[in-house]
């Protein structure tokens, strides 16, 4: 079984699909996003009316790039035959985003396994600020999942949607309008983790002469 009944969460895959039904109502992709070891993310993408070649999954470590590899050429069922993964290779996303053309990416899910708190070097807000000062997407619709961390209950959601609010605000620079968030836990994990999920629409919003 392994990592499966980690990633196979139904809380989790209906957050899935909540979210993939935000990100495909904005635009068909190009669509960036951080599948993890396993293919329900990608599976979760196609279903919702991403094409493959529209995928651009990120993912650091070499491991886990190969375990998804791995199950992406295997055949587990009807609904999910055998997928060639899109070209992608072990790299951070700061690494990734420097390739792609500017404001080409329409549509993102980060799916951090961090909480939002960290300030250390490759910390969420790191990421996110690389990510935004890449310049790989400009509008479109964004997603982020996040640890809800110490801080549980409403108030402790209420806390991290407004700092992480403020990080893609400031982050983006243009318009930023929240579309919905929820909040589920991974009954599976150890830790009984509570996760919180959170779609943006971004629009760049153009600079008026100023006479
Ligand atoms: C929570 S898992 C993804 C699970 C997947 N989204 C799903 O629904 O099954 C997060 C993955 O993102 C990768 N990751 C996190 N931050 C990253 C970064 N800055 N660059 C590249 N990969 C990153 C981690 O190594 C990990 O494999």
């Amino acid at each position: 079984m392994g990592l499966d009944h980690l990633y196979d969460c139904p809380d989790k895959q209906e957050a899935r699909d909540r979210i993939y039904s935000h990100l495909m109502a904005e635009a068909p992709g190009p669509l960036m996003f951080f599948p993890g070891p396993r293919r329900w993310e990608i599976d979760t993408a196609l279903r919702h009316g991403f094409p493959l070649d529209k995928m651009i999954p990120v993912e650091k470590s070499r491991g886990i790039l190969a375990a998804l590899r791995k199950m992406c050429a295997r055949s587990y069922g009807a609904g999910h035959p055998r997928l060639a993964l899109p070209p992608c290779h072990a790299a951070t996303l700061a690494i990734v985003c420097r390739g792609i053309p500017r404001g080409s990416v329409r549509a993102v899910n980060f799916d951090f396994c961090t909480s939002i708190e960290p300030l250390g070097e490759d910390s969420t807000r790191d990421d996110l600020e690389r990510f935004f000062f890449s310049g790989a997407m400009e509008s479109g619709s964004l997603s982020v999942e996040l640890y809800q961390g110490r801080c549980k209950g409403f108030a402790g959601m209420e806390q991290r949607l407004a700092q992480l609010f403020a990080v893609i605000k400031r982050c983006h620079g243009g318009l930023v309008v929240p579309i919905e968030h929820g909040t589920y836990q991974n009954s599976r994990s150890h830790a009984s983790t509570s996760m919180l999920w959170s779609v943006y629409r971004l629009e760049k919003t153009k600079r008026r002469d100023v006479k």
